[in-house]
C-alpha cells in the first residue's frame, strides 16, 4: 500500500505540489493526469522517494520510499528511456536486478523480451532500437527487477498513437499477470482512462488533486473498447473536471 498524507512539495517559495492525500491499494492500476507543470512527476518522485517531500510524508507498505526503493522494491519508467547504449537490449534488462544483488534470472529477462515483441532484438543495442521499441526494453527492465511498485512518468510520450495504443494494451495485460502496484502518470486523457482503474486528476496552481474517478468500463480494454462509448463518456467526464477547474 502506497500512502500520501498531507503531501507538498517546495520549491524555495514556489509551492509546486500542495495537500495532496492519496492511498493506493496493492495491485492497483491508477493513472495520474493533468496539465504540464501541475506537479505529476514531482508526486511520482516523491512516491518514488526521488524526491523529498516538504511537508505531510509518503510510505510505501509502511516504509519510506527511500528505503523501499534501495530495496529494490520499486521501479521506474521515466518518459525518455535511460537505457545504457553500450549494453544489449538483454543486458539492459538484467542490469538493475543485478545492481539490486537480486538473484540473476536471464531466462525470465528474455521471455520478457519475448512478451513484449522483442524476441530477435536481445543482443541489439538502444541506438539499432525504434523509439518504441527501447520503451519496450526499458519497460521489460523494470518489470524485471521485481519490485511491486512500478512508476511510469508518460513512458508512451514520445511515440506515435499506434504504438501507445498497442503498448496500454501490453501494459494492462502485463498488470494483470503480474499484480503489479502501478501508477502511470500521463497529459493524455484517453489514456488515464484506458489503462487505470482509477483516474486522479490533478490541477495547477497550486499543483493538487482535483479529483478521482473510478473507471468502469465493461469488458476486457483493447483497442475495440477506445472507440466505445462507455469509453469516451469517462473520457468526457475526465476533459469537463480538468476544463472547468480553469473556469
Ligand atoms: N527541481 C525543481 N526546482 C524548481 N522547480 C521545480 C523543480 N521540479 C519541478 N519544479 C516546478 O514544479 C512544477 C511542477 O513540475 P512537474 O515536473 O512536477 O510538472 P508535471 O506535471 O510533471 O509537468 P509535465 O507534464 O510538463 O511533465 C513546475 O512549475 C516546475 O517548474
Ligand atoms: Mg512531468
Amino acid at each position: 500500500m502506497i500512502d500520501l498524507e498531507s503531501v507538498g512539495v517546495a520549491f524555495d517559495e514556489f509551492t509546486a505540489v500542495a495537500d495532496v492525500d492519496l492511498g493506493i491499494d496493492d495491485g492497483e492500476f491508477v493513472t495520474v493526469v493533468g496539465p504540464s507543470g501541475c506537479g505529476k512527476t514531482t508526486v511520482l518522485r516523491a512516491i518514488g522517494g526521488l524526491q523529498e517531500p516538504t511537508t505531510g510524508r509518503v510510505t510505501i507498505d509502511g516504509r519510506s520510499p527511500s528505503v523501499a526503493q534501495e530495496a529494490g522494491d520499486v521501479g521506474f519508467v521515466f518518459q525518455q528511456h535511460t537505457l545504457l547504449p553500450w549494453k544489449s537490449a538483454l543486458e539492459n534488462v538484467v542490469f538493475l536486478r543485478k545492481m539490486a544483488d537480486k538473484p540473476p534470472d536471464r531466462e525470465g529477462a528474455r521471455a520478457l523480451l519475448e512478451t513484449m515483441g522483442l524476441d530477435g532484438f536481445e543482443d541489439a543495442r538502444p541506438a539499432a532500437l525504434s523509439g518504441g521499441m527501447k520503451q519496450r526494453v526499458a519497460i521489460a527492465r523494470a518489470i524485471h527487477l521485481g519490485a511491486d511498485v512500478l512508476l511510469m512518468d508518460e513512458p508512451f510520450g514520445e511515440l506515435d498513437e499506434i504504438t501507445r495504443d498497442e503498448l496500454g494494451v501490453e501494459i494492462r495485460s502485463l498488470w494483470r499477470r503480474e499484480r503489479k502496484t502501478i501508477v502511470f502518470v500521463t497529459h493524455s486523457v484517453p489514456e488515464a482512462v484506458f489503462l487505470g482503474d482509477r483516474c486522479v486528476v490533478m490541477c495547477d496552481r497550486p499543483g493538487r488533486i482535483e479529483a478521482t474517478f473510478d473507471i468502469d468500463l465493461p469488458g476486457p480494454r483493447d483497442t475495440e473498447s477506445l472507440g466505445s462509448g462507455a469509453f469516451q463518456e469517462q473520457v468526457a467526464a475526465v476533459r469537463r473536471t480538468l476544463h472547468e477547474s480553469y473556469d
